[in-house]
């Protein structure tokens, strides 16, 4: 039986969380003397002197609407980072706790684990990229707290099986968190509608890719009430600054736009893709659900020196296992794709 009483750390539950000054009062109020903020303004604009909304609500209702999600099972951290990194200090005792990663993976949840002093085990994908059950089930013991699961994975751009997620969803007594930074260029659906068959169940997704808001950072853990509880308890007060609030609200209005461009970057991806594959010396584009294209081809590593004298910067894999000869590439502009296949071209003609 799942029971999040015991995986929060004894720390976080015994935890007295820092009570900002908007918290303790609540109604109307004229005259703001609590906050020690700068009451004149700055030169720059009178509007950001104010400390934000801790708790984000405006932007939570909106995102509720656009989701489909009550807004006690939104969490927003500063980028899906912050949010990674919440999750071990709420759950993971250092030195004691560990938790699984499948790689090749999302970079972060192994350091994000080494800043914490989490233990990590690995098992590593299958050769088709998907998950390994039996060396998952084998791995996991009395102190594996989360498990951290990437649909579409980052760099190998898959999703992943979802009967596999729903068997490990079913059976760990731990959580299991589904990074879901490349939802929208998935042909998969989310896990997010399956928040309420699943209170082991953490949802992460991000404005940083479809929504084209990397500079903002802002990122979403959606699940339980009790799961978001215990993250608002530890973040840091003002985690989400004005701007990105008042931003996001704005891009929260453009859904629109936002599916027009997830539309556009898939057929981009597919022309890529399409492209790379008829280039003599690759020797696979891997299908992708992502905005991006890992592709296999001979001399890897030079091509990616090569393209960086050209002041073109792809994502060099190469060294990472079951990635061999493998450079990621991310969708651009159809300029900025244009420049790289002449490039190609230039590498191919010398
Ligand atoms: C799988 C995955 N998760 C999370 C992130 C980071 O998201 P954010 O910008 O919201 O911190 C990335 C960024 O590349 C990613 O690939």
């Amino acid at each position: 039986m799942f029971q999040l009483e015991n995986l929060i750390r004894e720390n976080i539950k015994k935890l007295t969380p820092y009570s900002s000054a908007r918290d303790e009062f609540s109604g109307e109020a004229k005259v703001f003397l609590d906050a020690n903020e700068n009451s004149l303004g700055s030169p720059l604009t009178k509007w950001y002197n104010r400390y934000p909304d801790p708790h984000q609500m405006a932007v939570k209702e909106k995102i509720s609407v656009v989701k489909g999600i009550s807004a006690e099972h939104i969490f927003l951290g500063n980028g899906s980072d912050e949010c990674i990194d919440l999750l071990f200090r709420s759950f993971c005792e250092p030195g004691k706790d560990n938790v699984i990663i499948c790689p090749p993976t999302y970079g972060m949840y192994e350091v994000s684990a080494n800043i914490n002093d989490i233990e990590i085990k690995k098992a590593p994908l299958l050769e088709d990229f998907q998950l390994d059950l039996i060396h998952i089930e084998n791995l996991i013991d009395a102190n594996t707290k989360l498990i951290w699961l990437c649909s579409p994975n980052n760099p190998t751009g898959n999703s992943l099986n979802r009967v596999d997620i729903e068997i490990i969803l079913n059976n760990f007594k731990g959580i299991v968190i589904i990074d879901e930074a490349y939802i929208n260029f998935a042909k998969q659906k989310s896990f997010q509608q399956e928040l309420a068959e699943y209170p082991n169940l953490v949802v992460m997704q991000t404005f940083s890719k479809a929504w084209g808001l990397a500079g903002l950072r802002l990122g979403m853990a959606f699940a339980s009430s009790a799961i978001i509880e215990v993250l608002n308890k530890v973040k840091p007060p003002y985690n989400i600054n004005q701007a990105t609030q008042e931003l996001a609200l704005k891009a929260l209005e453009e859904v629109g736009q936002v599916n027009d461009m997830i539309k556009l970057l898939v057929d981009m991806r597919e022309a890529l893709a399409e492209v790379f594959l008829s280039m003599p010396t690759v020797e696979k584009v891997y299908p992708s659900d992502a905005n991006f294209i890992l592709v296999k081809i001979k001399e890897a590593k030079n091509i990616y020196m090569f393209l960086l004298t050209k002041g073109i910067v792809l994502r060099d894999r190469s060294n990472v296992k079951l990635c061999e000869d493998c450079l990621r590439i991310t969708v651009g502009t159809e300029k900025e794709n244009t420049i790289l296949v002449e490039a190609m071209q230039e590498w191919y003609n010398q």
